[in-house]
């Protein structure tokens, strides 16, 4: 598997992002910000490897699928999203151990097919495991977000949990996942948000931490439709630490979405 290079190679060029925003304040004028190096994709894939064996309990200890439950139902209201049929195709990017698939198949009335990408070989083995002891049959690939291994419009969902944080610009990912969506489809993100425990993740994993603000202007940088997102609680060790966010692909063609150069923070949104 190739994976994409973030990391521009040149030494100074500003018009590329090279580092994610941490922690960034404003004094008047004066704007305080720390940035940090992302991991390179091959280091990162080697750090999920490792995280693999221990992952599932992570999940349970965070009550993943619980926790991604509430928003899929919310997020069905607005959009259909659990009129799904058997011949649906959906695709979870960044699968890890399954547990975002697995929560959208336990509101669902009809077993559908699911697929999922993840550049850690040893999630994806794990993600197996544990899909098949939920009665799915998941189609699963090692792959990159930034440029998956399906046609453009092939899917009818399009998600991806804690996965957009570890992009310099999550909007490219965005565009990617956008590309495989079928018009009117929706997509599904969830990402770590500004807080205690958001700050221990970026400590830990180099992550953004996106504020709502942040996250719905990438979406409508996107031209999405139908926008919506709330806030999602991790258990009772972690709060409300995430932020689920949907969206519709316009059922129009409305050409290739625009990317929009990296918003750093918050204050610079217009
Ligand atoms: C924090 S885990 C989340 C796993 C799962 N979505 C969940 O909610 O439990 C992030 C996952 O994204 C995968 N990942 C990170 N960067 C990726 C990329 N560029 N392409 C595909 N998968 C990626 C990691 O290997 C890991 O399995």
């Amino acid at each position: 598997m190739k994976l994409n290079k973030q990391i521009s190679e040149s030494p100074f060029d500003p018009s590329v992002p090279r580092s994610i925003p941490m922690v960034s304040h404003w004094i008047g004028t004066w704007e305080f910000a720390i940035n940090r190096r992302l991991r390179a994709p091959e280091d990162l894939a080697s750090q999920y490897d490792a995280a693999s064996g221990s992952w599932s309990r992570t999940a349970r200890r965070f009550q993943l699928e619980t926790a991604y439950r509430i928003p899929l139902l919310a997020c069905s209201a607005a959009t259909g999203l659990a009129d799904l049929r058997p011949a649906s195709r959906v695709l979870d990017c960044g699968i890890g151990t399954g547990c975002l698939s697995i929560a959208l198949n336990n509101i669902l009335p009809d077993p559908i097919v699911y697929h999922g990408i993840d550049i850690s070989r040893a999630m994806l083995a794990a993600a197996d495991v544990e899909m098949r002891q939920a009665g799915m049959s998941p189609q699963l690939q090692q792959a990159d977000i930034l440029s998956i291994p399906h046609a453009d419009q092939s899917f009818d969902v399009v998600m991806a949990a804690h996965v957009l944080e570890h992009f310099l610009e999550p909007q490219r990912a965005l565009t990617e996942m956008i590309r495989v969506l079928k018009p009117g489809g929706v997509l599904f993100v969830c990402m770590t948000r500004r807080s205690v425990f958001g700050t221990l993740i970026q400590l830990r994993w180099r992550t953004w931490a996106a504020t709502e603000r942040q996250g719905v202007a990438w979406l409508r940088d996107c031209q999405l439709n139908n926008i919506g997102y709330q806030p999602v609680s991790l258990g009772p060790c972690a709060g409300q630490a995430s932020t689920a966010f949907w969206a519709q692909k316009p059922a129009e063609k409305l050409g290739r979405s625009r990317i929009k150069h990296f918003v750093p923070h918050e204050e610079s949104l217009p």
